[in-house]
């Protein structure tokens, strides 16, 4: 019989609700504890999800209730101060992507984290998309050589940036979607970023009242000499039928690998003025139980606790994402390639659970 796993979410909003719906869906974890700094928020998920104990501080919420772990799902800038206290109050954790916004955050969350002894996930779900596990395990067999270069696209609709997330403006679509393109990457070539080259463009978001950057077009050069092109958007037309579009080119010296995982054909919903493609494999509900890999990858992390296995995505491999999204924004400013620098250790090997 496995033990049960007492989880805590703080960050109440709309992947904070997914992560509660995730956990009572598991027979082997109970949300013990729910936070969110808005108390009407914080009350009104606790009372819906029937979970006995709420806070608006994280700090008393870690002091009192009885947790072996957290999910922080706070905004993308707002994730460093919770995850030190949780390691301070010995609590493992699932921390949302991007792991953190800056270099400084990103040093003391994984030097607090390690000098605690818990353990740390980030959630990158893409390892989890079936056609990007597939073409991972393309590369892994051999099958296309190796991979001498790309191509990723990884943009979202405008309704993200200007009516999804209040805090648009405080993050940026790299934050939000790059940290998933990179992650894949840098996972699909089994290697970290040394060199980037960025350029973007501001203007439309900023015209709608979001300032932030409306598009990024990155040139990537790996360790071992990998190229690719990465692109990321919050401008693409609100009409597009899905709010993601994913497209992805990986050329071997044998081979390649094509990905469209937004507009595939697999089900198209048509009316007499809308098309609409369901999502089917990201974050779906089948019968109302939350099914789809971006729900396999916060599934991961529980299973891997109870378990007792080695993570998908480690604290650094994370931090690494997080140090070469911070040189593109650099390089995009400046219009220069830079140098990717302080990188962590990260064994590629291992982050199959
Ligand atoms: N893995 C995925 O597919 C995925 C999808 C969406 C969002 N996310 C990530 O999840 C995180 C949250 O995104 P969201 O869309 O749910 O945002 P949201 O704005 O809907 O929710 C954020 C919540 O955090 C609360 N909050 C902010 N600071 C807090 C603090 N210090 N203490 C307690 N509560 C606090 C806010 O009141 C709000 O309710 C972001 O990092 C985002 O990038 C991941």
């Amino acid at each position: 019989m496995k033990e049960q796993l007492k989880m805590a979410v703080v960050g109440l909003g709309t992947w904070g609700e997914n992560h509660i719906q995730i956990y009572q869906d598991d027979p082997f974890v109970t949300v013990t504890a729910v936070c969110d700094q808005n108390p009407e928020r914080a009350a009104g998920i606790a009372e819906k999800y029937g979970i006995s104990q709420y806070y608006t501080d994280y700090e008393e919420m870690f002091d009192k209730a009885d947790m072996d772990a957290v999910a922080i799902v706070t905004p993308d800038f707002a994730h460093k101060d919770i995850a030190v206290s949780a390691a301070r109050h010995g609590k493992h954790m699932l921390i949302e992507k991007p792991l953190a916004t800056t270099a400084d955050d990103v040093r003391v969350m994984v030097d607090e984290i390690n000098r605690c002894g818990v353990r740390a996930m980030v959630d990158l779900h893409n390892r989890f998309s079936p056609p990007f596990h597939a073409a991972w395990q393309s590369i892994r067999n051999g099958n296309l050589g190796e991979a001498y270069s790309g191509y990723f696209r990884l943009n979202d609709i405008k309704w993200v940036a200007t009516d999804l997330l209040p805090w648009a403006a405080g993050s940026s679509i790299l934050w939000f979607l790059g940290s998933h393109s990179l992650d894949t990457l840098r996972w699909l070539f089994q290697d970290d970023v040394v060199r980037v080259y960025s350029v973007s463009r501001s203007g439309i978001l900023k015209g709608m009242g979001v300032d932030t950057v409306d598009e990024y077009m990155t040139t990537l050069e790996f360790s071992r000499g990998a190229i690719v092109q990465m692109e990321n958007g919050w401008i693409t037309p609100n009409a597009n039928p899905c709010v993601n579009d994913i497209k992805c080119n990986i050329m071997g010296t044998k081979g390649m690998i094509s990905i469209d995982a937004s507009n595939h054909t697999m089900i198209q919903e048509y009316t007499e003025n809308s098309v609409r493609v369901p999502d089917v494999i990201v974050s779906n509900k089948i019968f109302g139980r939350p099914k789809g890999f971006a729900y396999d990858s916060i599934r991961a992390f529980t299973d891997c606790l109870i378990n007792n296995r080695e993570f998908p995505v480690s604290i650094s491999d994370a931090a690494n994402t997080t140090l070469t999204l911070l040189a593109i924004m650099e390089s995009a400013g400046t219009r220069m390639p830079v140098e990717v620098h302080g990188l962590y250790p990260v064994n590629w090997k291992s982050g199959t659970p």
